[in-house]
């Protein structure tokens, strides 16, 4: 090695020793005589100090340095003095008296302002690399490796096998668009990047493996926000000979080590189990955030007879009025605030915010005046409010009304730091329905390869939208940190499960032959999960989006700044794969 110690270690028990030390300059100051360079490797800083008149060719070899040049030296940890201790610093009661400095490779001056939190995130993205060394991206990452050695030997204790599946591979429906390879030995067909490897994983339960799990790359077509990139990676699990419970015990078991081991937190077991519908009801979320209040309330019985027509007409055409109360905020909230906070609920398709702030002289709302008293009386006690509150309702059908409700109710709570920090909430979703009413038909709520629940499955016709499914979600902190099913193991009720989803026979036949045949070849009951592995080390880093926890990920175009990619490729790759570009359509 060309050091001695690291950057981040020397105390004063090593007053007086030789050391060697290498790495970035991270600042320098140049006293006229003596120059000061914190210097900077993977495990911290160390102050070296260079004196002209004991060392003149160090001093000579340091004079030209600048931030970010890499440099090694040679010198001698020297106590310092008590006024001179830096208590914020790990290595701040020494500092290196330098006798031989060596300037390993200067660096050109760095393209931007590294130190300004106003700069660009485009350019932080080009030059991820000094942003590694610079910021707690380089930590980050040191993190998820330590955690993802912690899961994979979890695993293995308990008896699972990590197997890696295809990368190239056959479409598998997990609801995002698909990133397609073209196939050059058979021209015009091609491959699919795995959203998840959920047929594989099936597959190698038919082929008695019984207990597997990867630490897996998936790649999904889709539109980008803080906790989604388009290839990201999942912890992936799947068990033969269980049911739901068991992948409980095993989730809440790593999840427990996870939290002892890297936040030193006892976390309480069981976690909670939460049926979709209360989520839905309580928090207008399928991954509700507990760790504060502002519950939605139902106002539909009350309002069902209302004069206000809009009320009253959304309640007989089989949708909801609901409210969420927020605590001693009125007075914050004027005209133009409350304007921001409609045009908020409109993203989610509301078509208006009703609103009473309760006053000392009584309740004060636009809609005040066709609403009864009692109507107002009622909403007021529903809600629990007392003066100073400000009730908002919206008037919607089921899924408009409870997704605005339940971002409105995130958005007040984020913007006034009503959420606690520090507190880790986890609980499990259950009992989601299996099938979602689209324009075009059903489709399947997890994928098509989630098992009813025995009891719902002569619904599957009758009444598809009533029958719950074997899927459950672990949420923590209002993030799905991830989601599973027990799966359908027998061929004939995975065919109900594509006919009810609109696919017939033969495409089932092209698309899925495979798995219907496996599954009438000998396949064992399973069900398993999978984790978000970006989203998990985001929320124990504390990061705000998963960008922060991934190496080089892409932008919310879905594009690598740093190597310019997706980019042209010659004419000669397109010919190779027999594909010519077509024109965009607008
Ligand atoms: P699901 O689609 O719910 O289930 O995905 C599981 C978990 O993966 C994470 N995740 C993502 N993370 C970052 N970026 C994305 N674009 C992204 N998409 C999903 C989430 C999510 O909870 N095959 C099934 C699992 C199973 O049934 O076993 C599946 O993939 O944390
Ligand atoms: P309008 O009669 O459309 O001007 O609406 C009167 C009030 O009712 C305004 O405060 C609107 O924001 C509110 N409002 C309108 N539609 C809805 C709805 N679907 N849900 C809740 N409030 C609404």
């Amino acid at each position: 090695m060309k050091r001695t110690h690291n950057c981040g270690e020397l105390t004063t028990v090593n007053a007086g020793e030789t050391v060697e030390l290498t790495g970035w300059v991270n600042s320098r100051r140049d006293l006229g005589g003596l120059i000061f360079i914190d210097l900077r490797d993977r495990k911290g800083i160390t102050q070296l100090v260079i004196n002209p008149d004991e060392v003149a060719d160090a001093h000579a070899q340091a004079k030209p340095v600048r931030d970010e040049w890499v440099i090694r030296v040679k010198g001698t940890v020297n106590a310092r003095p008590d006024d001179m201790i830096n208590s914020k610093m790990a290595t701040g009661e020494i500092e290196v008296l330098v006798t031989e400095f060596f300037i390993e490779n200067p660096s050109a001056p760095i393209p931007y302002n590294f130190n300004d939190p106003n700069t660009n995130d485009d350019i932080r993205q080009k030059y991820r690399y000094i942003e590694m060394r610079r910021s707690e991206l380089g930590a980050n990452l040191i993190l998820r490796h330590k955690i993802a050695i912690t899961i994979r030997n979890y695993f293995n204790d308990n008896d699972f096998v990590e197997i890696e599946t295809p990368i190239l591979s056959k479409s598998t429906p997990e609801g995002a668009r698909d990133y397609l390879v073209p196939s050059r030995v058979w021209p015009g067909q091609f491959y699919a990047l795995p959203q998840a490897p959920q047929q594989y994983k099936q597959i190698l339960m038919v082929g008695g493996i019984e207990k597997y799990f990867q630490i897996a790359k998936c790649f999904r077509d889709e539109d980008l926000r803080a906790d989604r990139q388009p290839e990201f990676t999942q912890i992936d699990v799947e068990m033969s000979f269980i049911d739901a419970d068991d992948i409980f015990e095993l989730i809440e078991g790593l999840l427990a080590l996870i939290m002892k081991e890297f936040k030193g937190i006892d976390i309480e077991r069981p976690f909670m189990r939460m049926p979709y519908t209360e989520a839905m009801d309580r928090f207008g979320s399928d991954k509700p955030d507990t760790r504060f209040a502002m519950e939605l309330t139902d106002l539909s019985e009350i309002l069902a007879h209302s004069e206000f027509k809009v009320f009253q007409s959304t309640i007989a055409n089989g949708g909801l009025v609901k409210s969420i109360n927020f605590k001693a905020g009125a007075a914050n909230f004027s005209r133009k605030k409350i304007d921001l906070l409609t045009d908020f609920v409109k993203i989610f398709g509301a078509k208006g915010l009703a609103q009473i702030k309760i006053e000392e002289e009584g309740p004060k709302s636009p809609i005040a005046k066709f609403l009864s008293e009692e109507e107002l009386a009622k909403i007021i006690a529903a809600n629990n409010a007392e003066i100073g509150d400000i009730i908002f309702i919206v008037a919607d059908n089921y899924d408009v009304c409870n997704e605005s409700l339940g971002r409105l109710r995130l958005k007040l709570a984020e913007e006034s730091e009503l959420i606690p920090q520090g507190i880790y909430n986890f609980l499990w979703v259950v009992d989601f329905p299996l099938l979602a009413e689209t324009d075009e038909g059903w489709t399947a709520m997890h994928h098509p390869f989630t098992s009813p629940i025995a009891e719902d499955i002569e619904k599957m016709s009758s009444d598809p939208g009533a029958v719950r499914a074997q899927a459950y979600d672990v949420i923590l902190n209002g993030v799905e940190l991830g989601g599973g099913s027990i799966r359908i193991h027998r061929s004939e009720l995975q065919e109900k499960m594509f006919e009810t989803l609109g696919i017939d026979k033969d495409e089932a036949h092209v698309r899925f032959g495979h798995i219907l045949e496996a599954l009438s070849l000998g396949a064992p009951p399973h069900g398993g999960i999978a984790l978000g592995f970006d989203r998990m080390v985001m929320l124990l880093t504390g990061a705000d989006s998963i960008r922060d926890v991934i190496a080089f990920p892409k932008t919310t175009k879905a594009a690598c700044l740093m190597t310019n990619s997706p980019s042209d490729v010659d004419d000669d790759q397109l010919d190779d794969l027999a594909i010519m570009i077509k024109p965009i359509k607008s």
